[in-house]
């Protein structure tokens, strides 16, 4: 993780716009069974405070602020979401119409300090930088929590992040999409009394690229970038098997579509890739915050039973 965001932005609201959907690894990510009671904890032995004034950091859709009104009750519950991301916002809105949102940068929160009883992130305020963590940790009021589940390095969705990046910078140096642009184009011409050696040979420049597809699933799975991949070449094969039941401008706007979601899916998965956090910038972490007045009483790896991949880094701290 850098120390000030230093990575390149990535388009969350595209993102969000787009699926509204945080949970697209195949380890589980914010679906997975222990996060789910990790968080029913945090909510069960929050303080006693009624309505319990919480702070969601990086928010999304609302993956947290669901267990949370699932366990307080909407009436025992003060929720601010705080994002960047409009879209994600709106979203949570719809779901949750009476949680307070601030659209802003989780580096710097414009809400008042010390003032509430509990601060929460799940996968999200590690996307900020480190000094991101203190400033959601200046929100909590004395005698309040602190609790954080953030991106492990080495960790299953690291892995799976690293590997969804690599395997689609991997499709698009092979320009499988552009190729299959042509070849497409050509098997339409064809199909509308063309010359078939045009699509003879858009198919023999496209082998190459065929050959990469094959041996990208072979080595990362054929699951890999959620399926992306798969879809992508069963799709493509599928439509030039039936070109007739197909529109070629909807084809071609549906490849272009797909070439320019590539690019910010991959910032996407980098962008997880490098908020991740070591052992040792958690240790550090952790050090700030005794020192910023918390009492650490949970700081570990989340490990579930059946890997040694951690889910998550998790931590929670109380304000003395
Ligand atoms: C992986 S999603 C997690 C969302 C949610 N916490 C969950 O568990 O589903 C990361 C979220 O962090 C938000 N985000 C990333 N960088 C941010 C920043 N610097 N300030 C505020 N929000 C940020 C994104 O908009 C996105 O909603």
């Amino acid at each position: 993780m850098t120390e000030d965001n230093t990575t390149a932005p990535v388009d969350w609201d595209a993102y969000w716009r787009g699926t509204k959907d945080g949970s697209s690894f195949s380890s589980g990510g914010v679906n997975h069974s222990l996060l789910i009671e990790f968080w029913q904890g945090v909510f069960q032995e929050a303080p006693a405070t009624s309505p319990l004034k919480i702070v969601d950091v990086a928010s999304g859709n609302g993956a947290v602020v669901e267990i949370a009104v699932d366990i307080l009750g909407a009436e025992k519950s003060d929720v601010t979401c705080v994002d960047y991301s409009t879209s994600a916002l709106q979203s949570l809105l719809e779901k949750f119409p009476n949680v307070l949102i601030c659209e802003a940068d989780a580096k710097n929160i414009p809400l008042e300090k010390h003032s509430f009883d509990l601060a929460t992130s799940q996968y999200g305020v590690e996307y900020a930088g480190t000094t991101a963590f203190y400033e959601m940790a200046g929100l909590v009021k004395p005698g309040g929590k602190l609790a954080i589940a953030a991106h492990h390095a080495n960790g299953g969705i690291f892995e799976e992040c690293s590997d969804a990046a690599e395997a689609v910078k991997r499709m698009q140096a092979a320009s499988f999409i552009t190729l299959a642009g042509n070849l497409l184009e050509a098997r339409f011409a064809v199909a509308n009394g063309g010359n078939p050696a045009n699509y003879q040979s858009a198919k023999t420049r496209m082998a190459p690229a065929v050959l990469e597809m094959k041996k990208i699933m072979l080595e990362y799975g054929e699951h890999v970038a959620g399926n992306t991949i798969k879809r992508l070449y069963d799709d493509v094969a599928n439509i030039n098997r039936r070109i007739t039941n197909y529109e070629q401008t909807e084809i071609i706007s549906w490849l272009d579509q797909m070439d320019n979601e590539m690019e910010s899916y991959i910032g996407r998965m980098e962008s997880m890739c490098s908020a991740a956090l070591t052992p040792e910038q958690f240790s550090e972490i952790c050090y700030q915050l005794t020192e910023l007045g918390f009492s650490i009483s949970q700081r570990e790896p989340l490990l579930p039973q059946d890997s040694d991949l951690p889910l998550a880094w998790i931590l929670i701290a109380s304000k003395q």
